[in-house]
């Protein structure tokens, strides 16, 4: 049977400096993953022929960021019944209220689970495929558990260095 594994799919290489948060948790988090850049608009074929191949080859999740009139998720949504995760990007002068919209807003029977806008959504993303994966994988569990112990643990540190600095 093949590795279990993230398709990250997202509609250009302008969305690659935030995609990249999202790449970074799942290294982190030792979560295998691909990366592709495909468009719901100016690739519907390529973008298809992925999510169909990736879901026979063992994709769990997918990953699907896209700008604008962002209808990546929703398309890999209608091609596959695993779960998608849409990440909307803010990529024009609606600053991703378009995005945004264009993801969460899918008709029943298709879900999108939408995160925020922009970096906090494309690394949530990450955390929530790893979360998802975890459910079947004790390691990665602990993983992510660790994960969110340090995050907590580096607040407190950063409470403690100003409660320090404001006694002088
Ligand atoms: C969307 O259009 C992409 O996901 C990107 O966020 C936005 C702009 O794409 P480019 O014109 O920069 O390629 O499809």
């Amino acid at each position: 049977m093949s590795k279990p594994f993230v398709a990250i799919l997202m509609g250009s290489d302008s969305d690659l400096p935030v995609m990249q948060s999202t790449m970074d948790v799942l290294k982190n988090l030792e979560v295998p993953f691909e990366a592709k850049i495909t468009s719901a608009h100016r690739t519907p074929d390529a973008t298809h022929a992925y999510v169909k191949d990736a879901d026979a080859r063992g994709c769990v999740v997918f990953i699907c960021a896209a700008g604008l009139a962002a209808h990546l998720a929703g398309a890999v949504a209608g091609l596959t019944v695993k779960p998608v995760i849409g990440i909307p990007l803010d990529a024009g002068p609606l600053q991703g209220m378009d995005s945004l919209f264009s993801t969460v807003m899918m008709p029943g029977g298709i879900p999108v689970a939408t995160v925020a806008v922009g970096k906090p959504g494309a690394k949530n993303a990450a955390y929530l495929a790893a979360q998802i994966m975890s459910l079947v994988d004790p390691a990665l569990a602990g993983r992510v558990k660790a994960d969110r112990e340090a995050n907590a643990e580096s607040v407190k540190a950063k409470d403690a260095q100003l409660q320090a600095e404001l006694k002088g």
